[in-house]
């Protein structure tokens, strides 16, 4: 196995080796939580939809009363840098905006922490596109759900579940309403219908992608959707940066549909990598 402290990574205007990357204990991205993620992948080695995810960033500081210490295109080249120096050509790349070391207790402090690295793109076994996945609902819903939040206190406390449960992915539920799953949106199909939640998630970049793509072929509508309306849809998806569009035939236990890969979903997996080869592989 690679051992990930040969690779290097940028920390506030540095690269350097992993083992060598250290940031101070009082940071409030460590202390309490008050950090950002982003996480954006590559395909033929160019990074996906830049400009969605540095915005989603954006907003999520603009929330946070953070500021990012390096311009746009100086962000750009930190990521091309990393993929260069690791020698990497498919990259996950995950960037952390912590707000750094408070000079007085729970205020925001002047100066963020930064903090950017690359790994190789480890993809999902092609069986789960082709056979689709189960989802296992929690009752919960995320604060300040539209950004991307560090914090995956919830995500990380029940992942155990999903081995026991032959599962994916956790849906979080609340008051009988459909939010996202905790690392992925979700759509349903009913009808010729596309329907995905509208408030309460993460505004997912696939999301924005996927609902563009279908658009040409689909209704689409966003709207609360009732856990109730879930389990009894034709078809069922989710989407992510790292899953792109992956069907689930299961959700606790629930079969959706007959229990197979929907039509609708097959054709728009089929659709979301022509785009993909059209924009990246040609
Ligand atoms: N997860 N909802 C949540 C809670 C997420 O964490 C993610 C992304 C999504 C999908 O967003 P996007 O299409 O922009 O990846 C929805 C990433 C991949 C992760 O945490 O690893």
């Amino acid at each position: 196995m690679e051992d990930p402290c040969s690779r290097s990574c940028y920390l506030n205007g540095k690269y350097l080796p992993f083992n060598k990357a250290g940031i101070n204990p009082l940071d409030l991205g460590f202390i309490r939580g008050y950090a950002l993620l982003e996480v954006l992948r590559t395909y033929n080695g160019k990074i996906f939809a830049f400009n969605d995810h540095y915005q989603r960033l954006k907003d999520g500081a603009d929330f946070l009363k953070l500021k990012i210490p390096v311009s746009k295109s100086e962000f750009r080249k930190i990521i091309e840098v990393l993929i260069k120096k690791n020698q990497l050509k498919e990259v996950k790349i995950k960037i952390v905006l912590s707000g750094g070391v408070p000079e007085e207790e729970l205020a925001i402090p002047s100066k963020q922490t930064l903090f950017v690295y690359a790994k190789p793109l480890k993809t999902y076994p092609q069986e789960l596109y082709k056979r689709g996945v189960k989802l296992i609902s929690l009752d919960h819903k995320r604060a300040n759900p539209q950004i991307k939040v560090a914090n995956y206190v919830e995500a990380i406390r029940f992942h155990h579940l999903l081995k026991a449960k032959k599962a994916s992915e956790l849906l979080y539920i609340y008051n009988k309403n459909v939010y996202e799953c905790s690392s992925s949106n979700i759509f349903i199909f009913k009808k010729n219908t596309l329907i995905t939640p509208n408030h309460a998630v993460l505004p997912g970049v696939t999301r924005k992608y996927t609902l563009s793509l279908a658009s040409k072929y689909f209704k689409t509508i966003i709207k609360p959707i009732t856990y109730q309306e879930l389990i009894k849809a034709d078809e069922v998806f989710i989407t992510s940066t790292t899953r792109e569009i992956m069907p689930v035939i299961k959700i606790d236990h629930y079969k959706i549909g007959n229990g197979k890969v929907g039509a609708k979903t097959k054709f728009l997996m089929e659709k979301w990598q022509e785009f993909i080869q059209k924009k990246y592989f040609n």
